[in-house]
């Protein structure tokens, strides 16, 4: 499967997030990822599907939506029509999770499913044939730049071994504290799609290639 590093746009400059996502364009990505945060659900503000429409406009890039929402079901159309390619809901909140997956699937867009840190791998298990993704929070989403979980690396391994024993196709993503130094331990578990948002926005062009062609490549 090929590997993916997704900068995660909420590390760039807030006041030009355009230039942030034209950089990674020109850096070589193909994906982009968009954390929305409702201060319900996380302790935090990001932005919403407006800036996501208009950020639409200047890129092709697989925009990759990560709904921290304490009711996403209503935000579904909205982010679907601004243009995301993949959008991705928690497991922990109260709604319902299978018809907000139809929801996003009738809509033309890919869907994935989310667990916090602490949440059990089993409790993704209902919805893995109805998903393009499984992301692993490796960090108490909210808030940039917290340190990497590694404990978190044993869910992503149970989700490998059980997408080779069934024939699965879902991809596995992590998000939160991903470094150049975690590469190795994660594409040993088995992760697909590496969010990364602090380590990526905060290097030179440079040092940028070359983490992601540690990735990649
Ligand atoms: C955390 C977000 C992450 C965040 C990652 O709540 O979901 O996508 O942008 O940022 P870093 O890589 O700085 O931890
Ligand atoms: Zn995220």
């Amino acid at each position: 499967m090929k590997k993916i590093l997704a900068p995660s746009i909420l590390a760039g400059d807030h006041s030009c997030l355009k230039d942030s996502l034209l950089s990674a364009e020109q850096d070589g990505r193909s994906w982009i990822h968009l954390d929305i945060m409702d201060g319900h659900f996380v302790p935090n503000l990001s932005f919403g599907p407006q800036t996501v429409a208009d950020l639409r406009k200047h890129s092709d890039l697989f925009f990759d939506v990560h709904l921290m929402l304490d009711q996403p079901q209503e935000y579904i159309e909205p982010f679907a029509q601004a243009g995301a390619d993949l959008i991705s809901i928690h497991v922990e909140p109260e709604y319902d999770i299978p018809e907000t997956l139809e929801k996003i699937r009738s809509l033309g867009k890919k869907g994935g499913i989310v667990l916090n840190p602490d949440t059990p791998v089993e409790e993704v298990f209902p919805y893995l044939n109805d998903i393009e993704l499984v992301l692993c929070m490796t960090v108490v989403p909210g808030f940039g730049g917290q340190s990497f979980i590694d404990s978190v690396l044993s869910k992503v391994r149970d989700l490998a071994a059980l997408r080779s024993e069934k024939g699965g196709s879902f991809l596995i993503e992590v998000d939160g504290g991903v470094g150049p130094e975690h590469v190795e331990q994660c594409l040993a578990a088995g992760v697909d799609v590496f969010v990364a948002g602090t380590a990526y926005f905060s290097r030179g062009q440079d040092d940028r290639q070359a983490f992601a062609g540690s990735i990649e490549n």
